[in-house]
C-alpha cells in the first residue's frame, strides 16, 4: 500500500530565535535578537558591515563566548535540542565534535610548535581513540583530501612553513576531521590573495557538499557569496535586515541590502562600467540605543515612522524575508 499521508517537513539543523549577546549586565548588546534557519546540505552566507555582530554570532553558536560576554535571551536550537539548555560539559563536547570552526586568520588556529600533521592527528587520537598509526594515516588521508600535494611530507612540517592558502587547508581539514554537522567559516579567504581564495571556497564547497554539511559562510564580501549560498542573511547593528530568498542578491529590497550591492567594486572581468557608491553615515555602535530602525540614520527612503518603532522581519514574495516599514513599497509585498 502506497503512503499518501503528506511527508514530514525535514526539521533544520540549526534554528536560532530571538537571539542576543550582551557584555556586562547593560545595556551593552552587540547581537540584538536575531532568527534565522540552516538545513543540512544548506551553505548560508552572513555578511554585513565590521562591528555588525558577525563573529559575536558565531562564537556564541559554538560555545566560545569572549570574556564578559553573555547570552541575553534566545535559543540556539541544533539537531532538536536547545544547546543553551544544555550543562556547559555536553554543550562542549557538541562543539567539539559536531561542529567545526574555520577562522579568518589560520595561524592563529594552529599550534606554531606542533607539526600540521600531529595537530590533525589529535583529533582522531583524542575524539575517535585511534592509536598512533591509525591516527598518522587517518589525518594523512584527510591532508591529501584538501589538495596538499605531498601529505606525508606535509604531516611532518611545522604551520609557518606554509603559505596561507596552504595553512588554511588545513585548518580546513582540522574543521571536517570529525565530519560535523555543521561549519562556521568566519571570513575564511579575507587573508588570502583572490586567486587562492578562490581555490579554497571551491575546496570547503566540494567537500562539505560530499559530506551533507551545513555551512554558516560570514564575509564581508557579497561577491563571494554568489553561486555559493542559498541564502544570504544581511545583518546590521546586531540584526538581520534581509534574509534573500531564490532571488539571492539580484533583486534586493531592504535600502541597506542595496546600499551594500551598490557599494560592491565593479566586477573588472565583466567590465560593466559601475561605480562604487558608498553607504554614507555609520552603523550605531552596541551601546547606542535607538526605539527605530537602526539604519534611519543613514536611510535614503526613511521617514519619520522609521525612527518610532522597529520594523518586524516580515516574509516577502520570494522566500525571503525584510525588516522594513516600506518593503511593500519597495516591490515586497
Ligand atoms: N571582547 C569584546 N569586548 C567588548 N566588545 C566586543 C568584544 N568583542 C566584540 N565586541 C564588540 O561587539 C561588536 C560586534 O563584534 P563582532 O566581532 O561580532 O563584529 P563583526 O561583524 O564580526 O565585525 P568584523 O567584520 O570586523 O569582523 C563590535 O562593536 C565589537 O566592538
Ligand atoms: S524602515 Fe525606514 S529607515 Fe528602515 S530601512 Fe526601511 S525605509 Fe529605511
Ligand atoms: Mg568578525
Amino acid at each position: 500500500m502506497t503512503n499518501t499521508s503528506p511527508q514530514t517537513p525535514v526539521p533544520p539543523l540549526l534554528e536560532i530565535k530571538d537571539l542576543a549577546i550582551g557584555f556586562g549586565s547593560g545595556g551593552y548588546l552587540p547581537v540584538k535578537g536575531l532568527d534565522f534557519i540552516l538545513r543540512k546540505g544548506e551553505v548560508a552566507g552572513l555578511v554585513g558591515e565590521s562591528g555588525s555582530g558577525k563573529s559575536l554570532t558565531a562564537y556564541g553558536l559554538m560555545g566560545l563566548l569572549p570574556y564578559g560576554a553573555s547570552f541575553r535571551r534566545g535559543q540556539i536550537i541544533f539537531k532538536g535540542s536547545d544547546i543553551l539548555a544544555l550543562p556547559p560539559r555536553e554543550r562542549r563536547s557538541l562543539a567539539g565534535s559536531s561542529m567545526g570552526m574555520i577562522f579568518q586568520e589560520p595561524l592563529t588556529a594552529l599550534n606554531p610548535v606542533i607539526t600540521v600533521g600531529e595537530q590533525v592527528a589529535e583529533i582522531f587520537r583524542i575524539k575517535l581513540g585511534h592509536d598512533r598509526r591509525q591516527a598518522r594515516e587517518s589525518a594523512c588521508a584527510l591532508l591529501s583530501q584538501v589538495g596538499l600535494p605531498n601529505p606525508r611530507a606535509a604531516y611532518s612540517s611545522y604551520p609557518h612553513r606554509f603559505s596561507g592558502g596552504m595553512r588554511q587547508r588545513v585548518v580546513i581539514a582540522m574543521a571536517l576531521a570529525l565530519n560535523p554537522d555543521l561549519v562556521i567559516a568566519d571570513e575564511p579567504t579575507t587573508a588570502l590573495d583572490p586567486t587562492i581564495a578562490l581555490q579554497i571556497i571551491r575546496l570547503l564547497a566540494d567537500m562539505t557538499s560530499q559530506r551533507g554539511t551545513g555551512v554558516l559562510f560570514i564575509t564581508h564580501n557579497l561577491r563571494i557569496l554568489h553561486g555559493l549560498a542559498c541564502r544570504i542573511f544581511v545583518m546590521y547593528a546586531g540584526l538581520i535586515m534581509e534574509e534573500t530568498g531564490e532571488r539571492g542578491m539580484t533583486d534586493p529590497v531592504h535600502p541597506y541590502t542595496r546600499g551594500l550591492v551598490a557599494a560592491l567594486p565593479p566586477n573588472p572581468s565583466q567590465n560593466e562600467g559601475k561605480t562604487l557608491v558608498p553607504i554614507p553615515g555609520q552603523a550605531p555602535g552596541p551601546r547606542d540605543i535607538l526605539p527605530g530602525c537602526p539604519f534611519a540614520p543613514r536611510c535614503p527612503e526613511g521617514e519619520p515612522r522609521c525612527s518610532g518603532s522597529l520594523p518586524e522581519l516580515l516574509p516577502v514574495a520570494g522566500g525571503g524575508k525584510v525588516r522594513c516599514f516600506k518593503r511593500e513599497a519597495n516591490g515586497a509585498a
